[in-house]
């Protein structure tokens, strides 16, 4: 199976930004690698291109109505989004976003036809406690259809530096897939140009979700490369 990579470019980016990338990009692209791009939503049409596939970073409960300032999963699917992030651990903690939005979330956007990327992860502290499976298993138990891509993003690793180690990934994905067993699972948090190569030589792990280092072309570009090389090996 191919494997996949999926930039998130949170809150990031600018028009002038969008040019330079795609064409720093181009050079790194696989065949081997599914590469999909999820910039802020204003980015998504400058960004389009046959090349990669476009995700949305969010989308509303709801279809359509009287929300000012959201976006909806059909105006997405729209305007050639594949997928859309939902349950991010910044969304769960910054906006409140629970487990049973999370369910609404993916129903809607399975239903405007997008394929719904739910993340899942435990904070440091439910680590220390040693509840990792139990919140993983909650969080697991919101996704109302096997329709999906999974991504475990344990959230002491975000945005800090610190990788999980294999030790820490394989019982989370051999869970993960105990309950989706046909659907792809990728690893997010921290990963950078040094250690997807890693990662992804795992064969448990299909993907990984990349954050702050998918801002930058050429370290994308050099995880796409993992990805292809780890692609060839497992
Ligand atoms: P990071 O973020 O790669 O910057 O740690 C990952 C994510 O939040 O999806």
């Amino acid at each position: 199976m191919k494997k996949i990579v999926v930039a998130n470019w949170k809150m990031h980016g600018s028009s002038m930004h969008c040019c330079d990338y795609i064409l720093a990009l181009r050079p790194y692209l696989s065949p081997n690698v599914d590469l999909t791009i999820c910039p802020p939503f204003p980015y998504l049409l400058p960004l389009r291109d046959d090349s990669w596939n476009l995700g949305g970073q969010n989308c509303h409960t709801l279809a359509e109505g009287a929300f000012t300032g959201e976006v909806s999963a059909p105006m997405l699917r729209d305007i050639g989004c594949k997928y859309v992030l939902i349950g991010h651990s910044e969304r769960r903690k910054h906006n409140n976003e629970t487990d049973t939005c999370v369910t609404q979330k993916c129903t809607t956007a399975q239903s405007a036809g997008l394929v719904p990327i739910i993340c899942v992860g435990e904070t440091e502290s439910e680590k220390a406690s040693n509840l990792t499976q139990a919140v993983i298993a909650q969080q697991l138990a919101a996704i109302p259809s096997d329709k999906v891509l999974i991504a475990y993003e344990p959230v002491w690793a975000i945005g800090t530096g610190i990788t999980a180690t294999t030790e820490d990934i394989v019982p989370v994905f051999e869970m993960i897939k105990k309950t989706f067993p046909t659907q792809p699972v990728l690893y997010g948090g921290s990963v950078k140009a040094d250690n997807a190569l890693e990662l992804l030589s795992l064969a448990i792990v299909d993907g990984v979700l990349v954050g702050g280092a998918s801002l930058d072309p050429h370290t994308l570009g050099k995880i796409i490369k993992a990805g292809e090389q780890a692609h060839a090996t497992t």
